[in-house]
């Protein structure tokens, strides 16, 4: 099973720029003509929050009408710039998300790995949280299926990353997250966005990372002290394999490239 992971990707009402700069929607209209073209096509595409800008029902309407030539079945979860309720009416025929409360959901049989969305959001707030509730519930799910390979999607990670204005809007409960974790050997990997980085690191025993945007990128800002800011480092999205039992994760970058050229000539020697 291939699983694309595209995450903020931001987006606002029609003609309106993301921080009056950057035009989300053309950028998701490069990534799904990219997910669309790639072979073999991904089975299913996870979209790991920030799907909007700023939670406005128009601007989810909008999200709609660009996903709509995207030819792969999708599933959203929410991130700091969503709005639950503007959300899951965006989203009506998307069965698996609950009808109100948490945005958390699993699905258990439909694909090869077990699903498990996770709703981090604080409304009002860009800081996520796993309060005594959502651990409660996280803890109950993964006890549920303890033999079955599955997956996480939660916006916020569960891990501090050393870009110190993130981190001051990063995830409460992580301790508590990732006792579970350990408990839980049949997760295979946690997917996460709100960072807008390529980031890797193991929590509780298992593999946490997080994803690129199809836009803009955080600045690698490791000195701390800076108010924080957006780049136009490369966009993109995460490429997962699930195949024999084994999860492996490629880093996939959206654009026009010159290449690919040989490395061999036409006798099969390596070119010199
Ligand atoms: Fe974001
Ligand atoms: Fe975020």
């Amino acid at each position: 099973m291939w699983i694309a992971q595209i995450t903020d990707t931001h987006i606002k009402r029609p003609g309106k720029l993301t921080y009056q700069k950057l035009n989300t929607a053309d950028y998701l209209v490069r990534a799904i003509a990219r997910l669309n073209a790639q072979i073999p096509r991904p089975d299913l595409v996870v979209i790991t929050g920030d799907l909007v800008d700023f939670g406005h029902p128009e601007e989810y309407a909008h999200l709609r009408r660009l996903l709509e030539p995207l030819e792969i079945p999708y599933l959203v979860i929410p991130g700091n710039h969503d709005e639950r309720e503007a959300l899951r009416s965006a989203f009506p025929e998307h069965s698996y998300l609950p009808s109100s409360g948490f945005l958390h959901y699993s699905i258990n049989d439909q694909y090869p790995l077990r699903i498990v969305g996770l709703d981090t959001v604080v409304p009002g707030h860009s800081r996520g949280e796993l309060c005594e509730e959502r651990l409660d519930w996280i803890r109950k799910t993964l006890a549920a299926e303890p033999q079955k390979p599955t997956l996480i999607l939660m916006h916020h990670p569960p891990f501090m990353c050393g870009i110190e204005h993130m981190e001051r809007i990063g995830l409460s409960g992580i301790e508590a997250f990732a006792e579970i974790l350990k408990q839980n050997s049949q997760v295979q990997a946690v997917l996460c966005g709100h960072l807008h980085r390529n980031i890797f690191t193991r929590v509780g025993e298992r593999s946490v990372l997080c994803s690129v945007g199809p836009a803009h990128q955080v600045a690698l800002d490791l000195q701390g002290g800076e108010p924080g800011g957006f780049i136009m480092e490369p966009p993109g999205f995460m490429l997962h394999r699930w195949k024999d039992g084994r999860f492996l994760s490629h880093a996939v970058v959206i654009g026009e490239f010159d290449g690919p050229y040989p490395f061999y000539d036409a006798s099969g020697k390596l070119i010199d």
